[in-house]
């Protein structure tokens, strides 16, 4: 299994697989009761909360100064993508990690947020700077560019609110927990 002394904070009863690439594990806490699946890369900060689910081959990139927060309960299903930061690629430099620095593109670089109890459904792509708020559902391939709205399901690329989701049996599960949240 992967080596959970290299991280910055752990709770208890944490799963980590040992083919993961978390590569700034000292700017990396995760929380209790967490679990992380196969083929994780992660190359950002990141604060991962309490009964997370982070599914095989998730990718989450921005570097050194990108930021992810995953909050209690939140579920990231198999190959998400959760992109914190890049390259502009609207031709203002040359674009990727070799290029000297004169002739580096502009970075996009802004934090991503998981609030407690969203889920990000297989192979979504989040873009910097975007909340999926508390309770929201991001379905599989959906491609979300805004910050979403609480307990709401979006689809499609770009991904489209649908329907409300319904939060009373969630919240009194966590309540159940020991987890207030709301
Ligand atoms: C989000 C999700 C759960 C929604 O399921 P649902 O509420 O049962 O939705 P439905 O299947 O009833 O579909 C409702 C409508 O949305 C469309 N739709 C469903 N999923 C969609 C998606 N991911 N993207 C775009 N449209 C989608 C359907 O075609 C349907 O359209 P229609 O009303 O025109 O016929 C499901 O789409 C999903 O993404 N499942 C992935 C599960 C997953 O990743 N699990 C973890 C694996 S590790």
């Amino acid at each position: 299994l992967f080596d959970l002394s290299t991280v910055a904070s752990v709770g208890k009863d944490v799963f980590v697989d040992s083919w993961v690439n978390i590569t700034r594990p000292h700017l990396v806490s995760i929380g209790s009761h967490t679990a992380i699946d196969w083929g994780f890369h992660c190359t950002v900060a990141a604060t991962i909360g309490d009964y997370v689910h982070i599914g095989p081959f998730v990718t989450a990139i921005g570097g050194a100064e990108g930021r992810l927060t995953l909050g209690h309960f939140a579920a990231v299903a198999a190959g998400v993508r959760l992109i914190c930061g890049g390259d502009e690629h609207a031709g203002y430099g040359l674009v990727g990690p070799t290029i000297p620095e004169r002739f580096q593109d502009r970075l996009i670089l802004a934090p991503i947020t998981l609030e407690p109890m969203a889920s990000v459904l297989t192979n979504a792509v989040i873009m910097p700077g975007v909340t999926v708020s508390i309770g929201s559902v991001v379905g599989a391939g959906s491609i979300v560019t805004k910050t979403t709205r609480p307990w709401t399901m979006y689809l499609g690329s770009p991904a489209r609110p649908v329907k409300e989701r319904p939060r009373e049996r969630m919240l009194a599960h966590a309540a159940e927990l020991g987890y207030e949240i709301d």
